[in-house]
């Protein structure tokens, strides 16, 4: 087992550059399905669920080059099966982008119920409603998914919910369907439009992603031939930022697109953070105990859900009663628990929390139980004093490469220890 240990406290200070976005290339790469041909994608973040993304591609037949770290080469003009291995498919959440694409080019597809965080209750209802509205037949029986379509005809489909990753698969399942489809309530992410990009590089017609109405005229094929960049990653970006405020450092962000972080670049002057806007890269500094604050999540451009835990820890630190309320998942407070453990004083209730202010988080060993809880506790470690212990490591590695390498680049007394 391995684990974390941090010991604080350490403002952060100096630069740090912002990978590709880990949710554009898990559905960037599902989406290389879609051409008959050869394409090489950029940018992409070196972390295990991109390495599961690539095993998936591999076993349903196509061939990957890797360039480097952070680039690979896909060859899907031979796809050989239309089975999905179920271990795969079953680790991480955007699987699910495989069926948009293969049904979509093949016609069929079988994988595993997509897992990923435990957030409460992840429905697929609104891509299961996609796929259908367009001809497709779906079964979810035994803990797989299987859909099926003869041919699949554009329609007109609204979304009951804001979406991003039925937002995705229906326009991936749409490309190269017959006709237009229209999905109406679309989710406006900036991965939604980098998927959007890519596909149009590679020779599809979307039109008007990132914006709540996308409409995607269906062509033959898509040929590839083409090299892309994967967006910078404003979760990335806007955890570095966080942990700037709440460490009362000064760090200078690069490789983002700040028009991204508005949300957080508005909650941090809100606190009480320096925020410098240069467009491509963001300073934030602070230099006093952050003043409390309300947040509420919502779909982009709100305030995401994916750096709710992070601006936790700011406001565990806050002068005065915050609070959060999230309204995307069911159960994304579970990391209260363990910033309790740290000496904050977290009330969690349902999807709202409270947080009375404390001066000073203490080190204790912690437990993360996702993703940007993960994110949140090494936030925590960096600001509380003594030592810090996170274990589970294995959610953050899915999504922030070489986390401990970075935070020590800007200062953080951190390693990563096997026991
Ligand atoms: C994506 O999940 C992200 N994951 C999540 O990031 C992120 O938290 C979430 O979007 C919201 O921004 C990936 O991109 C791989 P949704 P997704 O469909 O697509 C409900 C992280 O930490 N819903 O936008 O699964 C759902 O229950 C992860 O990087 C339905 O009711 O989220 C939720 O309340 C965690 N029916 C809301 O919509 C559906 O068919 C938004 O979910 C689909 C969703």
């Amino acid at each position: 087992m391995e684990k974390l240990v941090i010991k604080g406290p350490t403002p952060l200070k100096g630069e740090v550059v912002i990978n590709g976005a880990k949710n554009a290339a898990v559905a960037i790469l599902p989406a290389t399905l879609l051409i008959d041909g050869i394409c090489t994608i950029d940018n992409l973040p070196n972390i295990s669920d991109v390495n599961i993304c690539c095993q998936i591609l591999e076993a349903l037949g196509a061939k990957i080059t890797r360039n480097g770290k952070h680039s690979i080469t896909v060859d899907s003009r031979n796809i050989t099966t239309t089975k999905a291995p179920l271990d795969l498919t079953s680790k991480f959440r955007a699987s699910y982008y495989v069926i948009g694409a293969m049904l979509s080019r093949m016609g069929e597809i079988e994988v595993g119920m997509p897992g990923g965080c435990k957030l409460g209750a992840r429905p697929i209802d609104q891509h299961i409603k996609g796929f259908e509205a367009l001809g497709a037949v779906v079964d979810t029986g035994k803990g797989v998914i299987s859909a099926k379509a003869d041919e699949l005809v554009g329609n007109t489909i609204y979304m009951d919910v804001v979406s991003v990753g039925a937002t995705i698969n229906v326009m991936l399942s749409a490309v190269l369907a017959k006709g237009t489809t229209v999905i109406d309530n679309a989710a406006k992410e900036p991965h939604i439009v980098d998927v959007a990009n890519f596909l149009n590089t590679m020779g599809a017609d979307i039109r008007g992603a990132g914006t709540d109405m996308i409409k995607i005229n269906g062509v033959e094929k898509l040929s590839g031939g083409a090299t892309y960049s994967v967006v910078p990653d404003q979760i990335e970006a806007g955890t570095f930022m966080l942990a700037a405020v709440a460490t009362k450092g000064d760090l200078l962000i690069k490789n983002c697109i700040t028009k991204h972080l508005e949300s957080i670049t508005a909650k941090i002057i809100e606190v009480g953070g320096q925020v410098e806007d240069f467009g491509d890269s963001i300073r934030v500094y602070c230099d006093q105990r952050p003043k409390k604050a309300s947040i509420k999540t919502l779909p982009y451009p709100g305030f995401p859900t994916d750096l709710q835990p992070q601006m936790g820890v700011v406001l565990s630190l806050a002068d005065g009663t915050s609070t959060i309320n999230e309204s995307i998942w069911e159960s994304r407070f579970q990391y209260t628990d363990e910033l309790n453990k740290m000496g904050a004083k977290i009330t969690a209730q349902g999807k709202s929390a409270f947080f009375e202010g404390v001066e000073k988080l203490y080190g204790a060993p912690v437990y993360s139980t996702d993703l940007r809880a993960g994110a949140a506790l090494i936030i925590a470690g960096t600001a509380a004093e003594g030592i810090t212990e996170v274990y589970n490591l294995e959610h953050i590695d899915r999504g922030y490469e070489d986390i401990e390498e970075r935070f020590r680049s800007i200062g953080a007394d951190i390693k990563r220890i096997s026991e």
